[in-house]
């Protein structure tokens, strides 16, 4: 049964480059609506509890350090067909391949620095939304 919320983050690059605005900005116009935000820093052991499903991958390591190197903008965002319009509002991983006026061909700087992070199925929405806030925090 798919729910109607997803789940992002607003990367280490582009919160430092200070584009966490313009990205919140094309969010919302974009019809989404914010159910829960906040600012808060990764540990590397809690940037790698949340990417254990890339633990094998040679990049792991890299991805852990870079997503504890500074601040990250987590939220829950509501819509229809959330997780689906959220990929394709955010583009392509590599930021090389991401379609004209998506928020990686805009804001990414290289396919870790990736600027955002878009849940890629509900039950993944849902657990990476618990990863960071409590029922109480959402609205
Ligand atoms: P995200 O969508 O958050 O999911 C996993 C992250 O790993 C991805 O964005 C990138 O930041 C990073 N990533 C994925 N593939 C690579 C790769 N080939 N090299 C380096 N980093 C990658």
């Amino acid at each position: 049964m798919p729910t109607n919320r997803t789940f992002t983050m607003i990367k280490p690059d582009a919160v430092q480059d200070g584009n966490s605005g313009a990205i919140i900005k094309m969010i919302e116009e974009a019809g989404f609506r914010i159910v829960a935000l906040k600012k808060t820093q990764l540990t590397p052991a809690n940037a790698g509890a949340f990417y254990a499903v890339h633990s094998e991958r040679p990049f792991y390591n890299d991805l852990c350090q870079y997503m504890s190197s500074g601040a990250i903008v987590p939220m829950i965002l509501e819509k229809e067909n959330a997780v689906a319009d959220f990929r394709t509002l955010i583009g392509a991983t590599n930021p090389a391949n991401a379609d004209e006026r998506t928020i990686r061909k805009l804001f990414a700087k290289s396919i870790e620095q990736n600027a955002i992070h878009g849940s890629d199925s509900d039950e993944n929405a849902q657990i990476e939304g618990n990863f960071f806030f409590a029922q109480t925090e959402q609205f």
